[in-house]
């Protein structure tokens, strides 16, 4: 038996099939190759090269293969676009994971663990956030992974279907084998538009925004190392295997670091003195998002092993500085 990863040459996504894989797990990968990288794949995963809205396609990899787990990532991720394309969003996103579950559906694979966000929170009414808290996405993008987990819940009654929606605070960091970290084409992540700096391909960071309600008036953030993502894949996984119902967990460190914090410890890895501007707000943007994810320690027995900004971004760096244009040649 195999588990099928949707968007495995993407960052999270590659990042968990190297952690399946050392976890001895047979692992099938499937990504259109849009966003994700074929060089992200581990070499040790078969892959197919394909699109979760194509039925067809689809229909044929879960007749070839004997799977009997599904992790999903295969989604489109950027809140900004969202919010100018939202179209994309409900076709990449809805249009996809309805294909998939009608798929799905069809050949009794009936265990699913997708990638839910933060998002799905827009602007917190208190800190840490609870899973119970109020869901009111303030993009388009939050307003698509919300309607995946009803959608999940719907399909779950009528035909049976299990799921975990896993809902990530901020993604950063690389694997520890330096092969694969993160690389998104526009970037638009705080930590590697960082290190760009140091890597001589930016000539400064802008921070967005020092006039917010937070100790240095500038965002806060909870940054949790793509590995322990990882982990929590299997971890849910597992659980639906042994009987667990659907669920939904945040996932973060539950620490919240300021966009100034995270600078300063950029310039203590890097030893550089990676100038800084404060420019306008960007839209959309909450002053704080901090998790609690105690729900999954208790239920998964999930253990974050990078609770260090220091060593989040000390494996960040390792892997811009040897990859500075990513997996391009
Ligand atoms: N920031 C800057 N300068 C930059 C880039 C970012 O100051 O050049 C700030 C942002 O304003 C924000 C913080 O750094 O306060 C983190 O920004 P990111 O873009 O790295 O991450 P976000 O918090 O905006 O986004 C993350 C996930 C999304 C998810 C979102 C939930 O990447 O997928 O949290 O709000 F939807």
């Amino acid at each position: 038996m195999s588990i099928l990863v949707l968007g495995g040459a993407g960052y999270i996504g590659s990042h968990t099939v190297y952690e399946l894989i050392e976890a001895g797990r047979d692992v099938v990968v499937a990504d259109n190759l849009l966003t994700g990288f074929k060089e992200a794949v581990h070499p040790k995963a078969r892959f197919y090269q394909l699109d979760i809205r194509d039925r067809g396609a689809l229909d044929t990899l879960f007749q070839a293969e004997d799977i009997e787990g599904v992790i999903h990532f295969a989604a489109s991720s950027q809140v900004g676009e969202s919010m100018f394309n939202p179209l994309k969003y409900y076709d990449n996103n809805l249009h996809g994971t309805m294909v998939l579950l009608q798929s799905m559906v069809a050949h009794g694979v009936d265990k699913i663990v997708f990638s839910s966000t933060a998002a799905t929170y827009g602007e917190p009414e208190s800190v840490p956030i609870l899973e119970t808290d109020r869901t009111q996405p303030t993009s388009c993008y939050g307003e698509t992974k919300l309607s995946m987990e009803h959608m999940m819940s719907w399909v779950s009654k009528a035909h049976g279907l299990r799921y975990v929606a896993l809902r990530y605070f901020n993604a950063c960091g690389a694997h520890a084998s330096g092969k694969i970290g993160e690389a998104h084409n526009p970037e638009t992540h705080l930590i590697p538009l960082i290190l760009q700096v140091p890597n001589g391909q930016r000539e400064k960071i802008s921070i967005f925004g020092d006039d917010y309600p937070t100790p240095d008036g500038t965002c806060i953030r909870d940054y949790i190392h793509v590995t322990d993502l990882a982990q929590a894949h299997i971890l849910a996984l597992d659980y639906l295997m042994n009987g667990g119902e659907n669920n939904v967990f945040n996932l973060g460190n539950g620490v919240g670091f300021s966009v100034n914090e995270v600078i300063e410890v950029a310039r203590a890895v890097t030893g550089h003195p990676i100038p800084a501007e404060v420019t306008p707000r960007r839209a959309g943007d909450p002053a704080q998002l901090i998790a609690s994810s105690e729900k999954a320690k208790t239920v998964l027995g999930w253990k974050p092993q990078y609770d260090d900004l220091n060593t989040i971004v000390s494996s960040a760096w390792n892997w811009h500085k040897a990859h500075p244009h990513g997996y391009e040649k």
